[in-house]
């Protein structure tokens, strides 16, 4: 049976104490990213790696990248403020997250350059958005301890079944989607047959373990068109 106290306090207590919960800021180049605690999926930390990561590869600067499942935006505006996109979009489903995105916008007077959409995966995103590059460090759980947390938990993978179903209308021919797994709750091969179904193909799989492993391991899966060309910084990413 459920704890009543439990219930209560995920229920009514944590989104009663975090709506109070302060404004906080972290800086990438001239950008000041808005957020609270609380939105933070990994973003400020793990999520900073695809930084060096798409720098080591190479990848010149993308004209429009979208940041799925992005939180405050701690990737994309990062990688903006680092000169890897030109323009962004940014969506998630919590309107608090979405806050966080159009109080940065704001403080940044970054509006002619990037777009904040709130949106239960890519249903409330307008047609006319197409992407060079998407990016993201989407919930990395199926199951288990994670339970119940909107940032952790993907029940039976449907988000990122329905997010491969459906991007394919929003990347151009020779897009590329980098996303940011995590080897202690998926392997490459948990979305192997997802993408294949999609449509779409795996282009690379980099620092991937082929079993889940105990702790937190993050690996990047590079994904396209089917008959798109691979361009060569993902050609790098490839071979390690
Ligand atoms: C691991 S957190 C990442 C947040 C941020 N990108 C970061 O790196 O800190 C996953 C994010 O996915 C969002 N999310 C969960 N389900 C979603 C859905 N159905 N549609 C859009 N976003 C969703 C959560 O609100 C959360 O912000």
């Amino acid at each position: 049976m459920a704890n009543p106290w439990k219930t209560f306090k995920r229920q009514y207590y944590k989104p009663f104490k975090r709506r109070f919960a302060p404004w906080r800021t972290v800086r990438y180049g001239d950008i000041h990213v808005q957020y609270k605690k609380h939105l933070d999926g990994g973003g400020t930390y793990f999520g900073q790696d695809f930084i060096p990561l798409l720098k080591s590869w190479g990848m010149p600067r993308q004209e429009r990248a979208f940041e799925w499942c992005a939180g405050p935006g701690f990737i994309g505006l990062s990688m903006m403020a680092h000169g890897l996109c030109e323009t962004l979009c940014l969506a998630d489903i919590n309107p608090e997250a979405v806050e966080a995105c159009r109080r940065t916008v704001a403080a940044n007077r970054l509006e002619p350059r990037v777009s904040v959409y709130e949106s239960d995966n890519l249903k409330d995103i307008p047609a006319s958005e197409t992407w060079d590059l998407v990016v993201s460090n989407p919930p990395h759980f199926d199951d288990g301890y994670y339970e119940a947390e909107l940032r952790a938990h993907d029940p039976g993978w449907r988000l990122h079944r329905e997010f491969l179903k459906d991007v394919g209308r929003f990347l151009k021919p020779d897009g590329v989607i980098v996303l940011q797994e995590n080897n202690n709750g998926s392997t490459a091969a948990t979305f192997r047959n997802m993408i294949d179904e999609a449509g779409l193909k795996t282009v690379f799989v980099n620092n991937e373990i082929p079993q889940l492993t105990p702790d937190h391991r993050f690996f990047y899966l590079g994904i396209m068109h089917k008959d798109a060309s691979v361009p060569d910084w993902a050609k790098r990413a490839a071979a390690g």
